[in-house]
């Protein structure tokens, strides 16, 4: 998974907008229910705020599964097994990350390092302040799979269990399992990059989990899901063209092998709920609506360095500026599972179903237009230190 905020509520003009941003969400009175616990200081206001889950950013619910609709699942796994396990890959099909990163056996190890670093030169800061943004988002991988098995309808009941979403679910995370990792020792070889800074930023990011919205229902689950591997898709074959733009060929491979493994999970998850439209439309459509109204937090809003209240926004406006994920990308995304999911298409609606439908099919140009008179009233965006590259400035 990977990135990112709102359009009607970014705070810089090239703020990508794609559900809650970070930090900033907690100085509104909701967040402080999480504050509301007794406390001493200023300094324990600030460790709880990066402690405590985020349970109120959504004023979360925590089971909307309707119990009628919990026999669609089950009614599923067939179909499941069929349709859906074959965009597993097998592990020996697999590149791992050691195919892209220098030998530590071999004798020319120290001049492959040597390149690496030699071509990690060349390309600019701004570039890696997205790259670091994206790989700390992958390496929280244990809240994404704890996402998946909230929904008890899908979940792993033992940790090895045999039903396909299971299957599915540790097989799922031990492919995604190689993207932070490969970034990670990319990253840690380029020289270029606090690695301290950036490993306390997946400790607290892990420590704080994430809030999608998603209240244990396996269609709100599925559609975020089938949202965000497409967001990532696109975010991480951004950074592998400009790698290539950068000449960084090396580079360009690691981040377009992640990007074909993420269209794959994407292609996945849109398959089972295009099913579920199938069987359940009306239902299906009102979680779309619902998922979509929420905005579709990106996995690493709560990120967090020990020192930026905002980091998220920060990255996330750096990385809609060099256009690796961008209000564009968010809407493109929005529209391709419209019609991916034939939403414009769908007949006997219930009265509520035909409203969500109107909202959603109309919600990409409304957010497309929102972008642009953004953009029209943008001022320049001033430059910030990011700590995970030794406090060098960045323009947002
Ligand atoms: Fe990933
Ligand atoms: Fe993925």
């Amino acid at each position: 998974m990977g990135l990112r905020c709102n359009p009607m509520t970014c705070l810089y003009k090239n703020l990508p907008c794609f559900g809650l941003p970070a930090m900033t969400t907690f100085t509104t009175p909701k967040f402080f229910m999480a504050s509301a616990l007794p406390s001493t200081s200023k300094e324990d206001e600030t460790l709880k705020r990066h402690f405590v889950p985020p349970r109120e950013v959504h004023a979360q619910v925590t089971h909307s599964m309707p119990q009628q609709k919990i026999e669609i699942f089950k009614s599923l796994e067939d179909w499941a097994e069929k349709n859906f396990l074959i965009y597993l890959k097998p592990v020996e099909k697999c590149w791992q990350p050691q195919d892209f990163l220098p030998d530590p056996t071999s004798d020319g190890f120290g001049e492959q390092v040597k390149e690496l670093r030699e071509r990690a030169k060349e390309i600019p800061d701004d570039y890696f302040v997205v790259l670091i943004g994206d790989m700390i988002t992958e390496e929280a991988l244990p809240t994404y799979q704890q996402m998946l098995n909230s929904a008890e309808e899908i979940r792993d009941e033992t940790g090895g269990s045999l039903t396909p979403w299971a299957i599915w679910t540790r097989a799922w995370t031990a492919e995604e399992n190689r993207h932070g990792d490969l970034l990670n020792k990319y990253l840690h070889l380029s020289g270029r990059v606090d690695m301290r800074q950036i490993e306390k930023t997946i400790q607290y990011l892990i420590g704080s989990g994430m809030d999608p919205g998603t209240e244990k229902n396996p269609y709100l689950g599925l559609i975020y899901t089938s949202f965000q591997e497409r967001a990532t898709f696109i975010s991480h074959g951004n950074s592998a063209r400009l790698a290539k733009k950068h000449g960084d060929i090396n580079l360009a491979q690691i981040c377009g092998s992640i990007a074909s493994d993420e269209k794959r999970h994407g292609t996945a998850y849109t398959k089972v709920v295009e099913k579920l439209f199938e069987i359940d439309p009306d239902g299906t459509l009102l979680a779309f609506a619902d998922m979509m109204r929420k905005k579709i937090s990106m996995p690493g809003h709560l990120m967090y360095d020990g020192r930026d209240d905002n980091l998220f926004d920060h990255f996330s406006a750096v990385a809609q500026r060099i256009g690796v994920y961008t209000a564009k990308d968010y809407a493109d995304i929005l529209e391709f599972l419209v019609e991916r999911w034939k939403v414009k298409e769908l007949t006997g609606l219930s009265a509520d179903g035909r409203q969500a439908q109107d909202y959603v099919c109309g919600l990409p140009p409304r957010i497309r237009r929102l972008e642009e008179r953004a953009q029209g009233r943008a001022r320049q965006a001033p430059s910030i230190p990011f700590s995970w590259i030794f406090d060098r400035e960045v323009q947002l």
